[in-house]
């Protein structure tokens, strides 16, 4: 089927691949020059695990190609819409911009029949207002959002937990055809729903809101057993076993981040504001705050450990992404941690294995190096900001020679406690005794 793809980014760009891949004839096309001309190299302009190969993979085949022309839309079937909705500055609201300029751009170039299918998470009722304006064209809208995760992208758009297809009323053709999109993944059973627009709408924020309050629960679980002397990461594993809670981002630390849940979480409540019903999501502010205040509680715990100052005390940050195998810092507990600490008077060494390019755009006053034993030499203090495989797997008394204070911070609890106590560290993390 010939497809195009509007907006390269993330979701776009992984996109736009994976359909090739699954034998589709497809157009990805995006405002930003370079962008496209890195996809079309094959070097996506950002960190995604087997995206280059992909693209790679899917050009060699022909049936992949990238362009700055909203006319190259013109004689696909199915177009998809994968945009960004960022937060508005100084607002809640999810900044709608980019969605109308896609379908500005794609208007002139539908053909009756065609199916606009919005995957950018939206406010609910964007897509209805949408429509009029695709109809109008004598095209069709379908919203069919996306649940990929930063890291695993490639994996969740080929084989996805399940899809999802809102269609406006009475339109028989827009499920058919997206199933014609989809037939590798539903014919090994992924299961499939077909719902209106606005309930496809409200799934995408409604998981995303979901995902972020399990984590707040379990990281106010977290300030209590801080009070208590109790442990949150057995409590987490205790009631993870009831298979009505589950174990799965229950992890307790630093917090959510990233492009996703911080801004999907704000954005539905301010919707739910407009729609007079800001009550029903009050909860959500709650979330927010105790996912922010896990930052605070780390820079305290750093500042506790230091002798109540940090001021020219060396701190080895490791980590800087929102999580592990992601160059991402939009959000970044971890981020921020380092610049309060460095605010703070600390003399931050920062290291990430594929952050520092993005985080020093954001932070170009911290001192960022490259080799984890170069950030360590010397530290006073090491902060675990992001689990990423190579800092869970360090050997505690090989760092040790490298150190001059033996404080270990685990902001995400993901050392081993028991081996860096037995190394001599003076261990502490959030949430645990
Ligand atoms: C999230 C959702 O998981 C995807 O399903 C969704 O498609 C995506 O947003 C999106 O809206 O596009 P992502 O932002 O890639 O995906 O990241 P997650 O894996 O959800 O992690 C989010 C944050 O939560 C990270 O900072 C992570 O460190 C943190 N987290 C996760 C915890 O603090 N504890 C956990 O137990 C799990």
């Amino acid at each position: 089927m010939r497809i195009s793809v509007i907006g390269c980014g993330y979701l776009g760009a992984v996109h736009a691949a994976s359909m090739a891949k699954l034998g589709h004839e497809v157009v990805g096309i995006d405002v930003d020059e370079t962008k496209i001309e890195l996809l079309a190299a094959g070097r996506p302009p950002f960190f995604e695990p087997g995206l280059p190969e992909l693209l790679t993979e899917a050009g060699a085949t022909g049936r992949l190609r990238f362009s700055t022309d909203a006319g190259e839309a013109a004689g696909a079937k199915v177009h998809f819409i994968a945009v960004g909705t960022p937060q508005k500055p100084g607002s809640y609201a999810a900044d709608l911009t980019y969605v109308d300029a896609a379908v500005d751009g794609l208007l002139p170039h539908l053909r009756p029949g065609d199916l606009v299918v919005g995957k950018s998470t939206v406010p609910v009722g964007t897509a209805a207002r949408l429509a009029e304006r695709i109809e109008a064209a004598g095209a069709r809208l379908a919203w069919n959002p996306e649940f990929l995760r930063e890291g695993f992208a490639i994996m969740d758009t080929l084989t996805p937990d399940r899809f999802v297809y809102g269609v406006t009323d009475g339109d028989e053709t827009a499920a058919p055809l997206l199933d014609e999109v989809y037939a590798e993944a539903l014919s090994a059973g992924t299961p499939r729903i077909v719902t209106d627009l606005a309930t496809a709408e409200l799934v995408k924020v409604a998981a995303n809101a979901f995902l972020a309050t399990k984590i707040s629960f379990i990281n106010a679980m977290a300030e209590v057993a801080e009070v208590t002397g109790a442990d949150v990461t057995q409590l987490a594993d205790a009631i993870g076993h009831d298979a009505r809670i589950g174990r799965r981002f229950l992890n307790s630390g630093l917090g959510f981040g990233g492009g996703c849940l911080p801004k999907d979480i704000r954005g539905f409540m301010a919707r739910a504001e407009e729609l007079g019903v800001d009550q029903a999501l009050k909860f959500l502010s709650d979330v927010d705050s105790i996912n922010l205040r896990r930052r605070a509680r780390m820079v305290d715990l750093a500042v506790e450990v230091l002798d109540g100052n940090v001021e020219g005390k060396r701190i080895a940050v490791l980590g800087l992404a929102f999580k592990p195998d992601s160059d991402d810092v939009r959000e970044s507990p971890a981020l921020d941690v380092a610049a309060r600490l460095s605010e703070l008077g600390a003399d931050v060494v920062a290291t990430d294995p594929e952050a520092i390019e993005t985080s020093r755009k954001k932070h170009p006053e911290l001192v960022y190096v490259q080799d984890t034993e170069e950030a360590l030499r010397g530290a006073d203090a090491v902060v675990v900001l992001t689990e990423w495989k190579q800092y869970r797997q360090l050997d505690p008394s090989h760092v040790k020679t490298l150190v001059s204070g033996a404080h270990v911070l685990d902001g995400r609890n993901c050392l081993d406690r028991e081996a860096w106590r037995a190394a001599g560290w003076h261990y502490r993390a959030l949430g645990r005794p």
